[in-house]
């Protein structure tokens, strides 16, 4: 394939907040899927990755003001979901290391919890941008709800009251912040993306600032993380998950976020038992764009797969494999000694 016009990667974003605040349902917006509606409980067990391509994100942006002036430079983005339960800290950890931003989802109605300041942690002490998604507006007393619209527009055509609550939240939400020694504005009152964070009101129940949410995220992945999105050759990839899935054994998702894998590929591991594995990539099987990986579907076979993305690999030998870390690939015989004693050292 020729990449020498535009050779950036899509973009790796993680979702990151406290419990129940929304993570999973604006991604089941985005997408049109119902993940959420089939999770125990409603609570989310387990990092999920989706690959968006650009195409989907022009369409899902049409409705925001001004967008026609901006040109859409990356492929796409890859959305990787995390828990927000206390209990799976180390998923959120493993989630937030890999991406290249993060949404940070606040429920309007609560303000900053347990762990949206956990996540709000991780984040600063990586240096990850971050936008926040000020969810569930659609629960602002007498909230009106008006489709395909830029929510700039939505907001300013509430009633009075719907209005002062909006305002008075969001003021209490920016407080919040500055507490946790960070600025933060609406998104359209910013008056510098560098060292404010934005706030993009929304709501994954009816779908209102999702396309704000969406422009956002790509203009700001452009201006701020061009050179870092530059596809590279250097294999960058990462466990996910290890499981087992019925007529395929012990399979693992993983992100690559640079470089490309091939079926047949020699990938070297850590093991639990404190050693390696070096084992033949069998099949390398990415779900449809916009379905989520983690839901077992209509996997497709891929020969080459090329980042970022989410994809699931088939080999033998991966019981022992140890989520978080990461994947080496041997390109020669004698490069496996070498993976071996580069996987055992972290
Ligand atoms: P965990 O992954 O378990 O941390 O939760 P989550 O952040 O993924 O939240 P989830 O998507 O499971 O949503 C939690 C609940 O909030 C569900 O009942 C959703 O229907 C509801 N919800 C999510 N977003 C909105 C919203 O924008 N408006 C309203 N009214 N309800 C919402
Ligand atoms: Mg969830
Ligand atoms: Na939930």
């Amino acid at each position: 394939k020729n990449r020498s016009v535009s050779n950036l990667r899509a973009a790796v974003i993680c979702v990151l907040g406290h419990v129940d605040t929304g993570k999973t349902k604006i991604l089941d917006k985005l997408r049109r899927t119902s993940v959420q509606a089939g999770e125990a409980g409603g609570i989310t067990q387990q990092i999920g990755a989706t690959n968006v391509p650009i195409e989907n994100i022009k369409e899902q942006t049409k409705i925001v003001r001004g967008i026609s002036q901006t040109e859409f430079r990356i492929p796409g983005l890859l959305i990787i979901d995390t828990p927000g339960h206390a209990s799976f800290s180390n998923l959120r950890s493993r989630g937030s290391s890999l991406c290249d931003m993060a949404i940070l989802v606040v429920d309007i109605m609560h303000g900053l919890e347990e762990q949206t300041i956990e996540s709000l942690n991780l984040l600063k002490a990586k240096k990850t941008p971050f936008v926040v998604a000020l969810n569930k507006i659609d629960r602002l007393y007498d909230w009106s709800t008006m489709s395909r619209k830029d929510v700039r527009d939505i907001i300013s055509s509430q009633g009075p009251n719907t209005q002062n609550e909006f305002q008075t939240r969001t003021k209490q939400v920016i407080l919040q912040f500055a507490e946790q020694g960070m600025n933060a504005a609406l998104f359209y009152e910013n008056p510098d993306p560098k060292t404010y964070v934005s706030l993009v009101p929304t709501s994954a129940i009816t779908g209102e600032g999702m396309g704000n949410l969406l422009a956002l995220l790509v203009t700001n992945c452009q201006s701020m993380l061009a050179k870092r999105l530059m596809f590279s050759e250097e294999l960058q990839a990462t466990v996910l998950e290890v499981k087992a899935i019925t007529g395929l054994g012990t399979t693992i998702d993983c992100i690559l976020v640079n470089g490309r894998l091939r079926e047949g590929d020699t990938v070297v591991m850590a093991t639990s038992d404190g050693g390696s594995i070096v084992t033949q990539i069998r099949s390398l099987l990415m779900p449809q764009p916009m379905k989520e990986l983690r839901v077992k579907n209509d996997y497709i076979e891929h020969k080459e797969v090329v980042a970022a993305q989410g994809v699931k690999i088939a080999a033998k030998d991966l019981e022992k494999v140890i989520a978080g870390l990461n994947i080496l690939v041997a390109r020669s015989p004698d490069e496996v000694e070498i993976c071996k004693e580069e996987v055992v050292k972290d």
